[in-house]
């Protein structure tokens, strides 16, 4: 083995331990920061001998291919669904069918949560991964394995004892923890995007995205469930095969339980009734299955689901309350929100004071009154939602809900734009709710972070009309003595506000671009932006025509962003924060131009690509002085047609006269000798893109290749 070799094992096994430790066992052996250091390190040693990647790295969970659509495969067994019950009678039956079926021999469950997310079908192959397929239709699903292999606590390689068969499948419930959808939900509502509707479509959502890069960002998480192998007698009993799967490295919820009789079953479902509600995953009921596998195979299957198990599904958790009031909350993005009023009432573990109405379609469907009996469900929603009113209890002297027609907060009569739901208040520079939900989106942990300032202090300021806009707060240290006088601030808390505004200098520009707060501009879409144009200046001297065909963003993100650099306050904005010495450009090491080949061409990747990846023909590209862009137009120079392109693109392609050429096509294009990337990393600090805020000098603080996290082993 080279030294090399040896150098990429040893990270790969050192990594994929520590992996196990964390996500399985809860433990951080090491600081957050040493670990990535370790991962970036592995990821530039592969990047640079690919011949000594291991195909399951521990690199891979962040994602990178790009593929166009998703293969599909054949399952080795039909994924069936379960029989639904919903009362304890029912279960009493399905007891009764089983001792039936088994002759009145013995017989133990095993009881297990059902957990509302995806089924997935993993198959090892020696200790490694090698597929996860989708449900699909039972008996061919979606072959989804890279955007598995982005979920931190499944394995991709286990852990090897004697007992583990060398070709076996798990399956088990791809799911997105309940505080991560909270979270991905709060950054959609303030960028004004369509919020998910539950942890279940985001999760399914999630994994039906094309690069996997996107997917790793929502924290996807994994339950094994079952273990199915070709062979008999691996193990005796289900449950028996949970606990190899969990001493093999798959994770398991602790939460099964083996039940001894009918009455054990009960009490599982009884004591899970409340206590799932403090589960961090979404759960609609218990799964009964027979333990003993050779009893599983007497009672065999109905031609839909198996005869061994079934599931309790609870009933949907509905509470009844009285609607006193709607309040309209104005969003950072001019969007009015109706949000209910209620009596308090307790449902599914806490008290509701407050219900979703979305919208004022959604009141005038229900007939929303105030006064009126509402009942209010969660439905793995975060925030209860409003789903009926009680008729027959509507009060004489109920009065219908007037949606207001000017915004709640500055009076400006709202507008709703076509296909949208919501109203909205286009009075953006002046609605001192958007301007100020803009400044706490500005100072928050994903943007600015700025320590000692946090939403609820901005939001003070604010009120104090000691900060207008983000650039204002870059006045605040000459308000020092000012602030000192607050109540609950003092000299300390001052010093640290002062201290984390300066270091807030050094945020990426990726970062602030996103503190901005542009509709639409999320994390991922100032990342991309950020790399593709390097520098505010570039960005805004970008029509929307161009900026749409920046992979990643689309027409609606374009035509959003020149709009906001039309605007005079955008651009003062802008001003602000360049002369308070905030980073309006990215100062690492620009992709090393290598030669101008391709200058003057523009180029659209489109398929499966088989020597490189998507990313690294993108790098090349640019590399070589051409351009990459995401849309088919007349401009175009070629089309680099890889596997499985849809039909649509080669039609325009060949409608507009653009060169279709294949993948080995573009790298004759190129100087032989240098036909393959080089890493940003090796050296150099030429860029193909001057600007006056670019600064080769200033070293970026790392950032974070995955981030461990901090908040416990699910996520
Ligand atoms: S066992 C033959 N166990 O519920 C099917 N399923 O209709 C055996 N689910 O979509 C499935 N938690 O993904 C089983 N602990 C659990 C489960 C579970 C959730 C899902 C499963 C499928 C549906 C069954």
């Amino acid at each position: 083995m080279t030294d090399i070799q040896q150098q990429i094992t040893t990270l790969t096994e050192r990594l994929h331990y520590l992996n196990h430790q964390y996500y399985q066992r809860d433990l951080s052996e090491i600081p957050d920061q040493e670990f990535d250091q370790m991962l970036a390190d592995l990821a530039r040693l592969e990047k640079e001998y690919p011949q000594f990647a291991h195909p399951n790295s521990p690199t891979q969970r962040v994602g990178g291919t790009i593929t166009k659509q998703f293969p599909t495969a054949e399952h080795r067994f039909p994924m069936l669904s379960l029989g639904n019950t919903y009362s304890e009678a029912d279960l009493r039956e399905f007891d009764e069918r089983v001792r039936r079926g088994l002759e009145g021999a013995e017989v133990a469950y095993v009881c297990e949560l059902k957990f509302d997310g995806v089924a997935m079908s993993l198959t090892y192959q020696d200790g490694q991964l090698t597929q996860g397929v989708t449900r699909g239709d039972g008996t061919r699903g979606d072959v989804v394995t890279s955007n598995v292999r982005t979920i931190k606590n499944l394995p991709l390689h286990l852990r090897p004892t004697p007992n583990q068969p060398s070709d076996f499948e798990v399956r088990g419930e791809i799911f997105m923890p309940l505080p991560v959808f909270a979270d991905l939900n709060a950054e959609r509502e303030a960028n004004g995007e369509q919020l998910l509707a539950n942890p279940r479509n985001a999760a399914s959502g999630a994994l039906k995205l094309q690069d996997s890069a996107l997917v790793a960002a929502r924290r996807l998480r994994f339950y094994a469930y079952s273990f199915l192998t070709a062979g008999r007698g691996t193990f005796p009993t289900h449950s028996a095969s949970l606990e190899a799967l969990q001493a093999w490295g798959l994770p398991v919820s602790d939460t099964w339980r083996r039940c001894h009789s009918l009455q054990d079953v009960l009490d599982f479902v009884h004591e899970w009734d409340k206590k799932r509600f403090t589960l961090p995953v979404a759960t609609d009921g218990i799964v009964v299955k027979v333990d003993d596998f050779q009893q599983q195979e007497i009672l065999g299957f109905t031609a839909k689901s198996p005869r061994w198990a079934i599931a309790y599904k609870y009933p949907a958790e509905a509470a009844r309350t009285r609607l006193r009031e709607i309040r309209y909350q104005v969003g950072r993005t001019g969007a009015v929100t109706p949000v209910a009023l209620l009596d308090p009432v307790p449902l599914a573990g806490t008290v509701v004071k407050r219900a979703s109405v979305h919208n004022a379609n959604q009141i005038a469907a229900l007939d929303l009154r105030l006064g009126d009996m509402v009942f209010v469900e969660k439905g793995g929603e975060i925030i209860p939602k409003i789903t009926g009113v009680d008729g027959s209890a509507r009060p004489a002297d109920s009065e219908p809900i007037k949606y207001p027609t000017a915004c709640p907060a500055c009076g400006t009569p709202l507008i709703r734009p076509e296909g949208e739901a919501h109203f909205r208040c286009p009075n953006d520079r002046g609605c001192p709710p958007q301007r100020k939900a803009r400044l706490e989106h500005f100072v928050s942990r994903k943007a600015m972070n700025i320590d000692g300032l946090g939403a609820e202090t901005v939001g003070r300021f604010f009120d104090l009309g000691l900060v207008t806009d983000a650039a204002s707060l870059y006045a605040l240290p000459a308000k020092a003595a000012e602030l000192a006088q607050l109540d609950r601030m003092g000299e300390k808390s001052v010093q640290r506000l002062l201290t984390g505004l300066e270091e807030s200098k050094q945020v990426p520009f990726d970062r602030v671009l996103f503190g901005l707060g542009i509709r639409y501009v999320g994390e991922t879409v100032a990342e991309k932006l950020a790399a593709h144009y390097r520098s505010m200046e570039a960005i805004s001297a970008a029509t929307a025509t161009e900026l749409a065909a920046v992979p990643e963003v689309g027409g609606v993100i374009a035509e959003s962003l020149a709009a906001w650099f039309q605007e005079d306050d955008n651009l003062a904005l802008v001003s602000g924060l360049r002369a308070a010495g905030v980073q309006l450009a990215l100062t690492g090491e620009a992709p090393q131009a290598v030669s101008d080949r391709l200058a003057g061409l523009t180029f659209v990747l489109s398929g499966v690509f088989e020597q490189h990846s998507r990313e690294d023909l993108q790098q090349l590209i640019q590399q070589h002085g051409g351009k990459v862009t995401g849309s088919i137009s007349k401009k175009l120079s070629y089309l680099v047609a890889g596997d499985k392109m849809g039909p649509a693109k080669r039609e325009k392609a060949t409608e507009l006269k653009v060169p279709i050429i294949s993948e080995a096509d573009l790298m004759a294009m190129l100087p032989t000798e240098t036909n393959a990337p080089v890493a940003a990393e090796e050296e150099s600090t030429s860029t193909t893109l001057p600007s006056e805020d670019f600064s080769p000098e200033t070293s970026l603080p790392a950032k974070p290749v995955t981030g461990q996290g901090q908040q416990g082993s699910l996520f």
